[in-house]
């Protein structure tokens, strides 16, 4: 790829608008606004209601939710779940038009070339597809029983934003860093790096089904859950599979097994890179990884313990940060290369 710092620069702040989409989603699940508007216009959904008429139009679509029949509110308290949920899907309009400016700008320009163009509109293709996938999660709401964004849903859009986030960083650094480092007697860090950020994702896949399943208000101890190693009737549901997705022992159970194998494992990559000589910036990376990492496991057994829902607001932001770092330490080795021979039998 051909260095170019502005277009990299781009990409990073898109990156950064990922994490402010996952604030506003964030937030949204946890006020219980996922439901609030169940209408989708995707170019003027921007104009927000402009008199009684179309608060009434709104209200009325919400009332035929199932969370609206289980729990009824007034007006007032619909305005209040609606504008925030209204701001999310703003924020993502302004996102697609920070894309898609500057994509433009660059390209007339010359400074994306064919290959990067077509990457780059593929990535612009996966956000929009997000988009489209949120819609029908929110649709969901319609569905009789259904008084949240369901796990099955959730998880799903909160890994692929990840994923998205992932491309736009790394793209971004590779563009404003294009020439690896050489790093001698790195690869094993690097196997180690890779390992960090896919279990990260992973585990952050397996809180959203905690957060979404409603298994923070059951086994609020730990270590143990309430007693037990493994949560009693762990594979009570059928078939079998759906107890990794609506189980909330199950999926509790597997999220803090995940989360302590990825803690492990992010603070050994951490101590390793920190124990090598790395650029600076790199170093600091390592350093920053191992700093998040401790502070999202403790986030979590707090948020656990205490069954505290903006906690694990909390935790769920800086579980987006603890991947932004791993991600950028990765880069950061991406040019490590194994100690020659002779640099061995010498030493
Ligand atoms: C590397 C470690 C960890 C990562 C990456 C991680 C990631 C996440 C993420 C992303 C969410 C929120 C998903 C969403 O809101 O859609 C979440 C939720 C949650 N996590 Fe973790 N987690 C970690 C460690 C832990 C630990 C150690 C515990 C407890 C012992 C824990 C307990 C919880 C709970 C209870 C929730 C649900 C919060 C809620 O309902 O608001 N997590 N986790």
């Amino acid at each position: 790829m051909k260095q170019d710092r502005a277009v990299g620069t781009w990409l990073l702040v898109l990156a950064c608008m990922v994490f402010g989409m996952v604030v506003g989603g964030g937030h949204a699940r946890t006020i219980g606004a996922g439901f609030s508007i169940q209408v989708w216009r995707p170019f003027t959904g921007f104009i927000p209601p402009l008199d009684a008429t179309d608060w009434n139009q709104l209200y009325k679509l919400f009332q035929q939710t199932s969370q609206y029949h289980a729990h009824p509110i007034d007006m007032a308290q619909y305005k209040a779940l609606f504008w925030p949920m209204f701001l999310d899907r703003c924020w993502g309009r302004f996102m697609a038009c920070v894309f898609l400016v500057p994509f433009a700008v660059f390209l007339i320009k010359g400074r994306i070339q064919r290959k990067l163009a077509l990457w780059l509109g593929f990535i612009f293709l996966l956000g929009a597809g997000q988009a489209t996938y949120g819609w029908y999660m929110v649709q969901t709401g319609m569905e009789p029983g259904v008084l949240s964004p369901p796990p099955a849903w959730a998880a799903p859009h909160l890994m692929s934003a990840m994923a998205i986030m992932f491309l736009l960083l790394w793209t971004g650094l590779s563009l404003r860093n294009a020439e690896p480092v050489r790093i001698e007697g790195a690869t094993t860090l690097r196997v180690f790096s890779t390992a960090t950020v896919a279990l990260i994702w992973v585990t952050m896949g397996f809180g959203a089904l905690v957060a979404t399943s409603g298994a923070l208000k059951v086994f609020n101890t730990f270590p143990s859950m309430d007693g037990h190693m493994l949560p009693p009737d762990m594979f009570g549901q059928a078939p079998f599979w759906m107890n990794f997705i609506t189980n909330k022992g199950t999926v509790q159970f597997c999220h803090r097994l995940l989360a302590t194998i990825t803690a492990l494992t992010a603070l050994t990559t951490a101590v390793m890179g920190l124990r090598m000589k790395l650029p600076p910036v790199t170093r600091d990376l390592f350093l920053l990884l191992g700093g998040l990492v401790s502070l999202q496991y403790v986030l979590g057994m707090a948020t656990l313990v205490l069954g505290n829902n903006e906690l694990g607001f909390v935790h769920e932001l800086n579980a987006v940060l603890l991947f932004a770092s791993a991600i950028g330490a990765r880069h950061g080795v991406r040019g490590a290369v194994a100690v020659p021979a002779g640099a061995l039998a010498a030493g």
